[in-house]
């Protein structure tokens, strides 16, 4: 079993140390905050997803949290990067963090200590850290890239069931006792490549699974005048195994912390490093921007004027499962809302109270939801699967459902009374007198 040391304690760094450990390595995390390693020495565990508290708490033996650089390096085989990359000024990736952590690696690790790189970052970052590493003096340390392929909510599975963990080594050696880390996951493709194409399988699946969900909702847009159904395009498209059943949910546009990033990144790369313009990644995102404001047109076409109208904005994360309200498409809904004179109510079961500021936040979908002209669902929380009911039509003043995410049937939501209008579906609009 190895010793793993672990630079960030986000959402990638915690959920790869905690499973590392439940694969019996020794994980020792460092984060540069203090507030949130406290927590963590607490026995806290500062982000929501599911399964992760439990596993931590489970192998508290062999993990640990420190603020200390001698700490976590000490011992360690192997160094992993798990810190943000967020959007840079002009579209790449700011990796900021990524040199600082390179900069205070220490000189003198006894064997060969392997960087491995699971942030995702720009091609070519590899070969450049390599460089610094050599410039530094630390020929000594390999250099891997492994890619993180985690989705939020269902992560600690992705981990423990990858489709495949894929590492790229400078030398082939490293990345072999890289991928013998992952023994004991249940997985049919362990796979070694090089540096460059690890570093762009990452993008380049991101970017495919984003453009998958424009099209999609570009396909939901022709629905709507022509009278099809989505959901059951998609079904029939889905059943081509050359296409898939995945990604082809309809809705209100991809959000989170890394396919609108990690799309413009690869198109920024592309011009800058490739001299090449990406076409079909520009409409990818333009499809998406404009997707996000799509329940606020029909709720225009419903209600007309926005003002003085209350709208009440169930599920605020970008996405069911977690908290991270990163590029969530409420956050636009609301301002677009807040812009156009309406008062906005949110309801979230995991989102932090002050998520998206001028908005009031309720307790419950009801209370959101009573005396309220409209209601969105912008998050499918398996708890709005059963809003549509007789107390919730009473309570609002209009009963009006935009169904961003395709959650509920437009049949059985109409015959309870409601008018509902769902994204790429036939309406079966039940009018309601507006007082
Ligand atoms: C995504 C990828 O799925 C992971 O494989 C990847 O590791 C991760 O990014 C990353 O780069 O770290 P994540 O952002 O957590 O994971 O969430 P997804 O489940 O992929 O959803 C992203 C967005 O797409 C959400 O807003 C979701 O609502 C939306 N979506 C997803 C749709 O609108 N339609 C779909 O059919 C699927």
């Amino acid at each position: 079993m190895a010793r793993i040391a672990i630079f960030g304690a986000g959402y990638v760094g915690l959920v790869t140390g905690a499973c590392f450990a439940k694969l019996g390595h020794t994980v020792v995390i460092r984060d540069v905050v203090p507030e949130k390693v406290a927590r963590l020495q607490a026995g806290e565990v500062p982000i929501y997803e599911p399964g992760l508290r439990e596993l931590i708490d489970e192998c508290r033996d062999r993990i640990s949290f420190t603020l200390d650089l001698d700490d976590v390096v000490k011992d360690a085989e192997f160094l992993y990067l798990a810190v943000p990359t967020p959007e840079g000024e002009l579209g790449d990736a700011n990796l900021q963090y990524v040199w600082e952590v390179i900069e205070e690696l220490p000189e003198g690790l006894p064997g060969r200590p392997v960087v491995v790189m699971k942030s995702t970052v720009p091609v070519g970052t590899g070969a450049r850290a390599r460089a610094r590493l050599d410039a530094r003096g630390l020929t000594s340390y390999g250099y891997v890239s492994n890619p993180e392929f985690l989705a939020e909510g269902n992560a600690i599975d992705d981990f423990m069931k990858p489709d495949r963990v894929v590492v790229g080594a400078v030398d082939p050696e490293d990345g072999k006792r890289v991928l013998d880390l992952y023994d004991g996951v249940d997985t049919e493709h362990l796979i070694e490549i090089d540096v460059e194409s690890a570093e762009l399988v990452k993008l380049a699946a991101n970017a495919m699974l984003a453009t998958r969900i424009s099209f999609i909702n570009e396909i939901a847009r022709i629905c709507e005048r022509v009278n099809a159904d989505v959901t059951k395009v998609a079904y029939g498209m889905g059943l081509d195994k050359r296409v898939g059943e995945f990604f082809l949910k309809a809705g209100v546009g991809y959000g989170g912390s890394c396919f609108p990033k990690d799309v413009k990144a690869l198109e920024t790369l592309a011009k800058n490093d490739a001299d090449y313009t990406f076409r079909i990644l520009a409409a990818v995102q333009e499809v998406n921007r404009l997707q996000k404001l799509l329940a606020v047109e029909k709720l225009g076409q419903r209600l007309g004027d926005l003002r003085g109208r209350t709208v009440a904005l169930l599920g605020l994360a970008f996405k069911p499962e977690t908290n991270d309200m990163r590029e969530a498409p409420s956050e636009v809904i609301a301002r677009a809302l807040i812009d156009g004179g309406a008062t906005v109510r949110g309801w979230d079961p995991e989102a932090d109270s002050d998520a998206i500021p001028g908005i009031e936040r309720c307790a419950t979908p009801l209370e959101a939801v009573t005396g309220a002209d409209a209601a969105v669902i912008v998050t499918d929380w398996k708890e709005l699967k059963s809003i549509a009911t007789a107390e919730v039509r009473d309570a609002m003043a209009r009963p009006l459902i935009i169904d961003g995410r395709n959650l509920l049937d437009p049949e059985a939501v109409a015959a309870a009374g409601f008018e509902y209008e769902a994204i790429g579906r036939p309406t079966k609009a039940t009018p309601v007198a507006v007082s």
